[in-house]
């Protein structure tokens, strides 16, 4: 038999009814289940989750009116078709109003019901898919947007790379803050044969662990106070799709037990639910911790990390990626131009590359950004200078390798008007171009600094 075009549910209390549209339905490839009242409409689709409901609107215990409001109001996905003899404009109107997605007279003609459903149906999937391309636009994550060229980036990206188009479940991506652990978990999926179907995020050190019980698992109506319906949880709604867990080492150990659990046998249950449902999502998980240390120290759960760590991506910190940080300090100064037009920023200045190559960056690419967009502001010329940069960026740095900076002098001995100006220089550049405050870096006067620059013949120096 082909695939199944979709399960649809038929709501009617006349048995001949559901024994005539049952059939018609299933010679198209429809999967049909059947309910005869309102109570049994409940219960039918609670288990079954049809796609469509066909609706009898008179039941001997209420009106199918009362189901589609019902039912579209916790499935707003569901399609409904309502059936009736009894077609007045009060019925229509309330219909309508319900969601119900068209309206049927009785004798129902085949043609008209075919036609119908397939409408809806192709409705659907294309509301799905544009809703997913404008999704994917809004997100667009790419490993070709990822910047880094160093060698450590490149064995991290290339790892990526291969586990997201190969077929492995779940895959913990090891890092410090700022590194980008989010950015590699979306490359991941739009790198993957996932990419149709939804990536989804939850932060584990954001909500308490049973309200992210619930949102990863679902839950049944009534499993708890406020579980006035169904809901689905993200290992539902990302079917085929990727759900990343980040900052992992912050969940709950009992809510961890669970997690491997789900891992080990590929199913869960909703929370007060007693179906196995199959997950079908991959797991991407996130932690700036190094985990196994944590679980040594009893922070985490040995057999989930070892679960986890199967496939493991460690993305280096940015002290670690040599000139990447001087690539994306040129690429955040773009990125500021575009926001800030009128100021056009060009680059660094020597003195701030080697400041940012030396400096710990302890919050990764995430600092490196603030960095650059605070000096966007305050800086009027056109490099980045030291001037504008966190003070504490400025400590701790080691001199440039350069022969001026630790005054020996050079073995075959120098022009000391070239040392006055190299100096001279140095300290306009670190101030922005700010000729008094240059002045004193060198104890010296203003007018004496000016003069020493225009002797040199630095332009720059000439211009105020
Ligand atoms: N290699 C990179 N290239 C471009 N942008 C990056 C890179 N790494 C991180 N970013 C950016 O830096 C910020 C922090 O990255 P994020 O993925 O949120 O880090 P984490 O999740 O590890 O804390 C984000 O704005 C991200 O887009
Ligand atoms: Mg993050």
């Amino acid at each position: 038999m082909k695939n199944s075009l979709g399960k649809i549910m038929i709501v009617d209390d006349d048995r001949f009814i559901r024994m005539a549209l049952g059939e018609a339905l299933r010679s198209w490839n429809y999967e049909t289940v059947e309910a005869d009242s309102v109570a049994t409409a409940r219960k039918v689709f609670a288990d079954e989750e049809p796609a469509v409901m066909l609706l009898d609107i008179d039941l001997p215990d209420g009106s199918g009116l009362d189901v589609l409001t019902e039912i579209k109001e916790s499935n707003p996905d569901t399609i409904a078709v309502m059936i009736t003899g009894n077609v007045d404009i009060g019925n229509t109107v309330s219909a309508l109003r319900g969601g119900a997605h068209d309206f049927i007279g009785k004798p129902v003609r085949l043609e008209e019901l075919r036609v119908t459903l397939r409408n809806a149906l192709e409705t659907r999937d294309l509301r799905r898919q544009v809703k997913q391309a404008r999704d994917e636009k809004a997100r667009g994550f790419k490993f070709d947007e990822i910047i880094g060229e160093s060698a450590a980036m490149a064995e991290a990206m290339e790892l990526a790379r291969r586990v997201a188009v190969s077929d492995v479940g779940s895959i913990l991506l090891n890092g410090e803050t700022g590194t980008g652990k989010d950015l590699f978990a979306r490359a991941i999926h739009y790198a993957s044969e996932r990419v149709e179907a939804p990536y989804l995020a939850i932060n584990c050190a954001a909500l308490p662990a049973n309200l992210i019980e619930s949102e990863l698992f679902g839950y049944e109506k009534g499993a708890f106070t406020d579980a006035k319906q169904r809901k689905e949880g993200l290992f539902e709604q990302a079917t085929g799709g990727t759900i990343f867990l980040d900052e992992i080492g912050e969940m709950e150990i009992a809510l961890q037990a669970k997690l491997l659990r789900v891992l080990e046998e590929g199913a869960f249950r909703r929370v007060g639910g007693l179906k196995d449902i199959p997950l079908n999502a991959r797991i991407v998980a996130a932690s700036n911790r190094d985990l196994k240390k944590e679980s040594e120290a009893g922070n985490f759960r040995l057999d989930l990390f070892f679960r986890l760590s199967i496939i493991q991506v460690d993305i280096p910190p940015l002290r670690d990626r040599g000139d990447d940080v001087l690539l994306l300090a040129q690429h955040y100064i773009d990125r500021a131009n575009v926001k800030r037009r009128g100021k056009q920023l060009k680059g660094l200045t020597p003195e701030v590359s080697r400041i940012f190559k030396h400096y710990r960056w302890s919050g990764n690419v995430r600092e490196l950004r603030n960095v650059i967009e605070r000096a966007s502001i305050l800086e009027d010329g056109e490099m980045v200078t030291s001037a504008h940069l966190p003070a504490d960026m400025l400590s701790g740095v080691p001199e440039s390798s350069g022969e001026t900076a630790t005054f020996v002098l050079p073995p075959n001995g120098v022009a000391l008007e070239t040392v006055e100006f190299e100096l001279s220089k140095q300290a306009y550049e670190r101030t922005g171009g700010n000729l008094t405050r240059a002045a004193k870096l060198l104890d010296i006067s203003r007018d004496q600094l000016r003069y020493k620059l225009r002797k040199a013949g630095y332009a720059a120096a000439t211009e105020d």
